[in-house]
């Protein structure tokens, strides 16, 4: 191994303070967490450590200018116990994306897989088995130079944290379009997950919620007419039995959930288009009747139905997909696959061993 990972357990596990039957979003996290250190050139000390605070200095480059990318991803048990990541060679790709667009180095597959199973491995009593239930698993990586400056960072720390989460959304999401702001334009960040995006939707979506909206539809921020994303998930909409999805471009994330819900609909046989999409269109849909449903898809959102979206003060509320709709079919062969209560026939689950006794 040319990255060796140091370990130190807890002396006493948290899991039992955790109510599995009540899990919320983000609210707990695993014993332990994994850290790397990139310094002179090249990525060092990896290591898995007790979950706890970390110390930093008040000038550390993140901290003032952002240059900080994560991901998410999903650990569940199979029927025999057996942990086990969904795609998790995606999320490590897509991360070495987030990482060129923002000037940091890229992670080896080999931290970032050895990291990641080690962790998984010593935590996986943390995993939940309750439907709907897993361990959200969070990569993340920042610039840690100790300097107020600006100018290309030196040093970077790439961290694993756990939590065991219940679903995102807990009914059908209203979702108002953008009129105001913008998330994503051509040769922005749109496209990485950079902690940026996220931070400047903090403000719209604080006011969606105070007019009762969860969350915003971005639109593009050229001409405020193409559908991109919604912040937390890719969006799809059922229009002329056709299941139509914005086209991945340089101002949107390209989903891991997207792209495997494309799969299984094509798989059983639907019709899906991935194409320039305008707000207009979906309008017009809606007014002849012909939008049968939208909805929206993400790691931590998995697959969740949309009920109403806002556009220019007027509420388009869709009709409630039923449930024998293909999107209820895939979300539950999707979750199936996910727990090998199914076959997987595309390859997607990743086992992983479990050598080291629990704490
Ligand atoms: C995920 O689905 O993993 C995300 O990163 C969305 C998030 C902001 C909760």
């Amino acid at each position: 191994m040319n990255y060796p990972i140091s370990i130190e357990k807890v002396s006493y596990s948290r899991v039992h303070e955790v109510d599995f039957d009540n899990l919320l979003f983000g609210h707990s996290y695993g014993d332990h967490m994994f850290i790397a250190d990139y310094y002179d050139g090249d990525w060092r000390d990896c290591r898995i450590v007790p979950y706890g605070d970390i110390s930093l200095s008040p000038a550390t480059t993140f901290i003032h200018y952002g240059q900080s990318i994560f991901e998410g991803m999903k650990a569940y048990k199979a029927p025999d116990g057996t942990p086990q990541l969904f795609r998790p060679e995606r999320n490590q790709e897509r991360l070495n994306i987030s990482a060129r667009r923002m000037a940091m180095p890229d992670l080896p597959k080999e931290i970032f897989m050895e990291g990641l199973n080690k962790l998984i491995e010593l935590d996986h009593a943390w995993i939940p088995t309750k439907e709907h239930c897993s361990l959200y698993v969070r990569p993340f990586m920042f610039a840690t130079d100790d300097y107020i400056g600006i100018k290309p960072t030196q040093n970077f720390r790439f961290m694993i944290i756990t939590s065991p989460a219940g679903a995102y959304y807990s009914k059908p999401v209203r979702v108002k379009v953008a009129d105001k702001y913008v998330r994503a334009f051509s040769g922005g960040t749109g496209f990485a997950k950079a902690a940026g995006n996220y931070a400047a939707t903090f403000l719209p979506m604080k006011e969606a919620r105070e007019q009762g909206y969860d969350q915003v539809l971005w639109l593009d921020g050229r001409d405020f007419k193409y559908v991109q994303e919604i912040g937390t998930m890719n969006i799809f909409f059922i229009m002329d039995d056709t299941i139509v999805t914005p086209k991945v471009n340089d101002s949107l994330l390209d989903g891991i959930t997207r792209d495997s819900v494309i799969q299984l609909l094509k798989h059983l046989g639907a019709k899906v288009e991935e194409r320039e999409l305008t707000i207009d269109e979906i309008v017009t849909a809606y007014r002849e009747g012909k939008l049968e449903g939208s909805f929206g898809t993400g790691t931590a959102a998995t697959i969740a139905p949309v009920a109403t979206y806002n556009y220019k003060g007027e509420d388009l509320d869709l009709p409630e997909l039923s449930q024998d709709s293909i999107i209820y079919k895939v979300k539950s062969e999707l979750e199936a696959i996910k727990t090998s209560k199914t076959e997987d026939p595309f390859g997607w689950v990743k086992k992983v061993k479990v050598d080291t006794e629990v704490v």
